[in-house]
């Protein structure tokens, strides 16, 4: 395949994988699963973990967190921690509670909900399966309903998924669970206008932006949803575990985590930072990521790997002959394209492809399957570069 275009910075690519220990033999084209965490993100945890074992005590119970059966000396560190994340999306530190990760997050919010039997929850045939798993168990325990609706796809575009999701709206939906940022297609929905139809009709929003930070621009209180859950551990280079949970301060007095402690009835701040004895490191060392981002420029960032990642889907889909699934606009730094068929279109066809990829050519990436056709997220971060993108073109073969 030639290449036909060049990237926009001199200064990201390989050499950015000395900020990483990411092995250089493999070719990592799968920032978006589980992350990759920054060496200097790492030593920020390591530090914290030191100073806290210095005086273990006094740092997880008089330091930690604002909850009134401890004495809290000087500032709460959470909240501290959470101010500069707070800024980065536009919110406010009260509307916003660290959580372990977006399943933690999603929890919280569908255990917390007062469903009735009757209730039908929405959610997308492109969710998450763990996110739709838990809004079935929920849906199980209160006589509520899940109800999927199938997005258009592909050949689809924003007005078509608003126009989708929307119409599938119905008298007894209680509330609709919806991607920031789809897991299997990558696709960025239109949360926002999708969410003022759900206001209209009294039917509450819970956003899984589990990709979103990090990757795109934020500003959480402007979406009008109700609930917003984001990891920070992938897009946002914070150490695992990290994410982000948001409330509309109306929603938060009958929110609460699914780990109850000291901070029960205390506000979402109280009940959300302290839940028993765990470590905090990942939390209090999360600003060094957002840092770090800052340092590269996080609009080069952002406009490197989405500039990548589009020619990378552009190019494959030309070779191939057939199309990216919907326009440029919907995509941040993954794209999903799908194979033609003759790679197979089962889940064990994909399967074997991820395999081949990771165990003969050293390639991980996310290898799945949409609507009987084999898929491809390609994700590209700083420390990618174009010869990742051939290599993997390379390794898929022609079919
Ligand atoms: C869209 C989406 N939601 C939720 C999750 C779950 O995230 P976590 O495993 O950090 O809880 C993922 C993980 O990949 C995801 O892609």
């Amino acid at each position: 395949m030639s290449v036909t275009t060049s990237t926009p910075s001199h200064t990201f690519g390989r050499s950015m994988l000395s900020h990483w220990y990411l092995d250089p033999a493999l070719t990592y084209l799968n920032h978006g699963t589980v992350g990759a965490v920054p060496k200097r993100v790492l030593d920020a945890q390591r530090a914290i973990t030191e100073q806290i074992e210095r005086e273990p005590a006094r740092f997880l119970i008089r330091e930690l967190a604002d909850v009134k059966q401890f004495v809290l000396e000087g500032p709460s560190r959470m909240r501290a921690a959470l101010a500069p994340i707070a800024e980065f999306v536009r919110a406010r530190v009260d509307d916003l509670a660290f959580v372990d990760n977006a399943s933690t997050g999603v929890n919280a919010v569908l255990r917390s909900f007062d469903f009735a039997p009757g209730d039908e929850i929405l959610v997308t045939d492109h969710g998450y399966g763990a996110v739709t798993m838990t809004a079935e168990y929920v849906a199980s325990r209160t006589g509520a309903r899940v109800v999927k609706v199938a997005l258009p796809y592909p050949d689809t575009d924003a007005a078509r998924i608003r126009d989708a999701v929307i119409g599938a709206l119905g008298a007894k939906t209680r509330m609709l669970v919806i991607d920031h940022l789809t897991a299997p297609s990558a696709l960025i929905l239109p949360v926002a206008e999708i969410a003022a139809a759900c206001r209209a009709r009294g039917i509450a929003t819970l956003v899984d932006g589990a990709h979103a930070p990090g990757m795109i621009d934020l500003d959480l209180p402007a979406l009008g949803v109700d609930f917003w859950v984001g990891n920070l551990h992938k897009w946002a280079m914070s150490p695992r575990s990290c994410a982000i949970l948001w409330a509309a301060p109306e929603r938060q007095k009958a929110l609460h985590p699914a780990v109850i402690s000291w901070g029960y009835t205390m506000g979402m701040a109280a009940e959300f930072d302290l839940q028993g004895t765990r470590d905090p490191g990942p939390y209090l060392a999360a600003p060094e990521g957002l840092a770090f981002m800052r340092e590269l420029g996080l609009d080069a960032m952002r406009a490197y790997n989405h500039s990548l990642v589009w020619r990378a889907a552009t190019e494959f889909t030309r070779a191939w002959g057939t199309s990216v699934p919907a326009p440029e606009s919907m995509y941040g730094s993954m794209v999903t394209v799908l194979l033609p068929e003759s790679f197979g279109t089962t889940g064990d066809a994909a399967l074997a492809l991820k395999n081949r990829l990771l165990f003969e050519h050293r390639i991980e990436t996310q290898v799945g399957t949409i609507g009987g056709r084999i898929s491809l997220r390609l994700a590209a971060q700083v420390y990618n570069e174009w010869s990742d993108f051939e290599k993997l073109f390379a390794a898929l073969g022609k079919k």
